[in-house]
């Protein structure tokens, strides 16, 4: 009897080890697919959001908004970057002062500030790389943001210098660190098309214009 248990117990852990191994397989190649066919989607659909309801950000969310940000390539892996969290209405009507887009900024739950900090930037003449590992922490957010259901805008501060002035006064921000934007965000109030740019005659094939 003894013999027999052990016996069934072997054939059945064997089936289970090779249906798990089988399953891997099948998962690995589906979730690459499916993987590739997420990600492309995401990045043709996503467009800037301008209006949103008052539906608020799960701090989850949040955390999954930044862990994305800092996912992003940066020269020598330096990650000079600091993000504020901006959730307080008050601090977000600050920031939308009274320009033309203050309704946007009262409507949003949720805004980041994607800042440069120099302090842990590269020293030298790739010291403005800063610029660009922030660009593309910024673009990992809005694609993620996108991903999860969120509506979101980069809005633009450096190089301008009112707006690197204005922001960093709001957020009480330290030398060190210059906002390269804020993402507004939250959930979205519009369904704007995505804009089809593909334009061909902006590439060229080994040599320009060939
Ligand atoms: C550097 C930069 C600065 C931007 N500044 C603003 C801004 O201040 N306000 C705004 O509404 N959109 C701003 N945008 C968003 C652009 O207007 C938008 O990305 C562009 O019109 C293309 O539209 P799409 O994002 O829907 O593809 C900015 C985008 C970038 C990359």
């Amino acid at each position: 009897m003894d013999k027999i248990l052990k016996s069934a117990l072997l054939f059945m852990l064997a089936a289970i080890f090779m249906t798990g191994c089988n399953c891997n397989d099948n998962q690995t190649t589906t979730m690459t697919d499916n993987t590739k066919k997420d990600a492309m989607e995401t990045i043709m659909t996503r467009t800037s959001i301008r209006s949103f309801t008052n539906r608020t950000v799960s701090a989850d969310t949040v955390e999954m908004l930044l862990r994305a940000g800092m996912a992003a390539p940066t020269a020598v892996n330096k990650q000079p970057w600091h993000f504020v969290v901006i959730d307080d209405p008050a601090v977000m009507d600050s920031l939308g002062g009274n320009g033309r887009q203050s309704q946007m900024w009262k409507e949003a739950t949720l805004a980041i500030a994607v800042c440069g900090d120099l302090n842990k930037a590269m020293e030298g003449p790739g010291q403005p790389y800063w610029i660009q590992d922030c660009s593309a922490a910024t673009q990992n957010i809005l694609l993620a943001a996108h991903a999860l259901g969120l509506g979101a805008v980069w809005t633009g501060c450096y190089p301008i210098e009112e707006r690197v002035a204005n922001v960093s006064r709001v957020l009480n921000l330290p030398e060190n660190l210059i906002p390269l934007c804020v993402i507004v965000m939250g959930y979205p109030n519009e369904q704007p098309a995505p804009k089809d740019k593909w334009k061909p005659e902006n590439v060229s094939h080994n040599v320009f214009g060939k």
